[in-house]
């Protein structure tokens, strides 16, 4: 029994010794200390020893149990500082190095010329409003005087929902002119950016789904005089003090008299000649812009104003096309397709 004891107690140092690991040392602590461990079965054993040698014995167990447990408290402050300074080593911080830069959104280049439209406006006194996209006929049509068999109401343009009797994708930002002032008295003055649909294939000049800014003012003697004044002045603060601006007659159910306004190509005049050849203008030398007119009578009716006493003008144009001239972009269908290596390019 005694050399039992003494070669358990130096097969548990030994064993001790040898722990690399906290989990090595307590399957270990467990092998000799545990319930069911050598040295304390070695206690139970003292059971049955003769009575006269229990006392030695039984002194000799407690010193090599006390011996043990040391050694396991020992190994474990041991193995436990190696572990702190290896994760100190491993997870070490250099609080002197430059921090990491994360990357900054910034509004889409469509939002970005939208928002340089409508502060020109804004400006200039005008409120910015908006509408729904989902329209009715009344609003999108029958209210801005379009006849019943005018060919713009015809499925071939205008994209219908299949849910309402007459519910539509808006074509244009004009409905949001009859909501605003069925809602409002004159004078007023007033922007609406905002998406409108057509029934378009996606190609270069051409998208399904685009965006508008609406514009139109009303009161006691506004005038077409008025109506160039505010407009000339919205196109140069956009494209330069010295564009060149144009109105050619024009027809929009609701405008009468109605005018498509041009500026000079950007390009051509850029580069001070027209060129023939020139990808912007196609040798045209003119840039069809946006679509205006004094609103007709008929819609001043339909919102319940009297046109004997206001007038108003209307304007309507494509944020698109602006954006286009404005960064020289070829091909419409990138402002869509929000490819970030596109996007990317345009920090605000
Ligand atoms: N709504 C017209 C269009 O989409 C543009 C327009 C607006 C024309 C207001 C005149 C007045 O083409």
């Amino acid at each position: 029994m005694e050399e039992e004891l003494a070669r358990l107690r130096e097969a548990a140092l030994a064993e001790i010794a040898a722990c690399g690991t906290e989990a090595e040392l307590e399957a270990v602590r467990v092998r000799y200390l545990g319930r069911k461990g050598s040295l304390t079965e070695a206690v139970r054993g003292l059971g049955r020893v003769p009575p006269a040698e229990r006392p030695a014995l039984g002194a000799l167990v407690n010193q090599a149990k006390e011996a043990v447990e040391a050694a396991v408290a020992v190994a474990g402050e041991r193995l436990a500082a190696a572990r702190l300074a290896e994760s100190l080593a491993h997870d070490r911080i250099d609080v002197t190095l430059p921090g990491r830069r994360r990357p900054r959104g910034h509004a889409h280049p469509l939002r970005l010329v939208e928002d340089e439209i409508v502060d020109v406006f804004v400006g200039m006194g005008f409120q910015v409003a908006e509408g729904p996209e989902v329209e009715d006929d009344y609003h999108n049509f029958a209210a801005l005087n379009f006849g019943a068999d005018h060919p713009a109401r015809d499925a071939q343009d205008t994209l219908f929902l299949a849910d309402g009797p007459d519910l539509l994708l808006r074509t244009h930002t004009s409905p949001v002119q009859i909501r605003y002032m069925r809602a409002t008295q004159p004078p007023l003055r007033v922007v609406v950016p905002g998406t409108v649909y057509r029934r378009d294939d996606l190609d270069p000049t051409h998208s399904p789904m685009f965006q508008q800014v609406e514009g139109f003012m009303v009161d006691e003697r506004v005038s077409f005089a008025d109506l160039k004044g505010v407009l000339v002045h919205f196109l140069r603060r956009l494209f330069g003090a010295e564009t060149g601006v144009r109105f050619r007659p024009s027809f929009f159910p609701f405008t009468e008299p109605s005018a498509e306004v041009d500026i000079a190509c950007v390009r051509c005049a850029a580069a001070g000649a027209a060129d023939p050849a020139c990808r912007v203008c196609r040798g045209r030398q003119w840039l069809e812009i946006l679509g205006a007119g004094m609103i007709h009578p008929n819609v001043l009716r339909a919102v319940g104003y009297d046109p004997e006493t206001v007038q108003g003008f209307a304007f309507g144009l494509g944020t698109d096309r602006i954006a286009i001239l404005r960064y020289g972009i070829e091909d419409l269908r990138l402002f869509y397709e929000n490819d970030l290596r596109f996007l990317a390019q345009f920090p605000s």
